[in-house]
């Protein structure tokens, strides 16, 4: 076991040679014209899986993007691990804001840049080259199966009903993803919980058409100024939703579960900084640890309706439309924070505009205890590769199918990510250190070692 950091160092130009092929393949999966892509990257991912050394791998149609599974098997009487991860990424949108192409990767000091380079195909990419070096040095302990999803940015709409179409092929005896981050190298964190998600669309409707704002202004409701209206009320001016009933269900973290986040030395200072605002905001009472990891919030994520173009024109818009996330903690189901959200809108939105609200997708928060045996595995590996001990995380981050695999599959997932703060996830210039990627492999190898220890 000792030899993973020797294999890596040997085959590290190669190994980037790799995952670069497979950042060149634009595998955005909102893209619904993109098909092309879409099979490529899954056909690519299993040529890397037999290139890796797994028995077999196969692509596999869903009722959306296709998945990839692939496994090697080692003996009955060794426990399986289903690697899970995701090979769509999101839009490379502004492209004029990327200092280098989001589908030519690069390296530049000493991180890659590429969109995917972090979520996902980077993170996924340690996997690969994990199972290469124990294929390789015939030390792997245990069955591996890998499941390869191209929905997740889209909030993996087919993925559950997969899963339940195939649960004895999925079957495993714990799930590992890296597709999270950790607080630095210096100082790791492991993620022990994910918030959940409900994800929604608002139209507002006022007149039949477009109206002369001098003819029928001061009379008619504006569907722009009710929508401004509505998103108005939705949080106080402290950060608090305001939707009644909404915290209600929340299940508190165990006070051991608090005092252990708290632990992270967390720079607030230094993450306001970090993405260039003036001061942060949020509920007050709660850190920003406690903010993003333990506490819902609710974020507009667009809102159009209107005139935009150049120059002036007297309108009273037809129209109106906004993009809502709220992100959930346990406790809280998106059904039912569409149901609060709907009754409270029955009671904030004005008589003269017409409403609807659409749920786009949803999933539930996931925490995984840190005492479990492959959460102490993972904890054991970053010890060995990064000589230091990672404190627990509660990451604000979404995988909605994690509490489902929960659900459908039966177990837990060890969230092993590797990425950065820093590395522009769904941002341009998305990018991954190299050093992470290469730790990545070797912790991955080592957490096997550990899983699969006799104790
Ligand atoms: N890998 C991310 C989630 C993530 C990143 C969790 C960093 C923790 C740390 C994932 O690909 C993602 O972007 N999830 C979406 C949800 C999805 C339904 C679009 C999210 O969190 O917005
Ligand atoms: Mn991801
Ligand atoms: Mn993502």
């Amino acid at each position: 076991m000792h030899s993973v950091s020797g294999y890596v160092a040997q085959h590290k130009e190669r190994f980037l040679e790799e995952l670069f092929q497979g950042l060149r393949i634009p595998s955005v999966s909102s893209n619904s014209k993109g098909a092309a892509a879409m099979y490529q990257a899954a056909d690519f991912f299993k040529g890397q899986l037999i290139l890796a050394g797994a028995d077999s791998a196969t692509v596999m149609e869903t009722e959306g993007w296709p998945v990839v599974f692939g496994q090697k098997q080692v003996g009955d009487d060794r426990p399986t691990v289903l690697v899970y991860g995701h090979y769509d990424v999101q839009p490379p949108e502004p492209l004029d804001e990327w200092k280098s192409p989001p589908f030519e990767p690069e390296v530049r000091e000493h991180k890659i840049f590429a969109r995917g380079a972090d979520d996902d195909k980077g993170q996924l990419f340690m996997h690969l080259k994990a199972l290469e070096y124990m294929v390789a040095e015939k030390c792997l302990p245990c069955n591996i199966k890998f499941l390869i999803e191209g929905e997740e940015e889209m909030g993996s709409p087919s993925l559950k009903a997969f899963c339940k179409q195939h649960q004895e092929l999925l079957l495993a005896d714990l799930i590992l993803v890296s597709d999270t981050a950790l607080y630095s190298l210096k100082q790791p964190t492991l993620t022990t919980g994910l918030r959940g998600l409900a994800y929604f669309e608002l139209h507002v409707w006022g007149p039949q058409r477009d109206l002369h704002s001098g003819l029928y202004g001061g009379a008619v409701a504006n569907p722009v100024n009710e929508l401004a209206h509505i998103l108005s009320q939705l949080k106080d001016r402290e950060g608090r939703i305001r939707i009644p009933g909404f915290y209600e269900c929340i299940q508190e973290p165990d006070l051991d579960e608090l005092q252990q986040l708290r632990q992270l030395p967390f720079d607030e200072a230094a993450f306001a900084k970090g993405i260039g605002v003036p001061a942060l905001a949020g509920e007050p009472g709660y850190s920003v640890v406690e903010q993003l990891g333990i506490r819902p919030s609710l974020d507009v994520n667009g809102i159009w309706g209107g005139y935009t173009g150049e120059g002036a024109k007297t309108i009273l818009p037809a129209r109106a439309m906004a993009k809502l996330s709220l992100r959930l903690v346990p406790g809280q189901e998106p059904v039912q924070v569409e149901e609060l959200l709907r009754s409270y809108l029955h009671q904030i939105a004005a008589p003269g505009v017409a409403w609807e609200l659409k749920a786009l997708h949803g999933g539930n928060a996931y925490v995984v205890p840190w005492q479990g045996k492959g959460v102490q595995a993972a904890v054991r590996a970053m010890e060995q590769v990064l000589g230091v001990s990672p404190l627990p995380y509660h990451s604000g981050g979404s995988i909605p199918v994690i509490a489902d695999f929960e659900e459908v599959l039966g177990q837990k997932a060890v969230l092993l990510g590797f990425g950065l703060e820093s590395d522009a996830i769904h941002a341009p210039n998305e990018n991954f250190p190299l050093e992470n990627f290469y730790k990545g492999i070797e912790t991955v190898a080592w957490f096997y070692h550990y899983y699969t220890l006799k104790q």
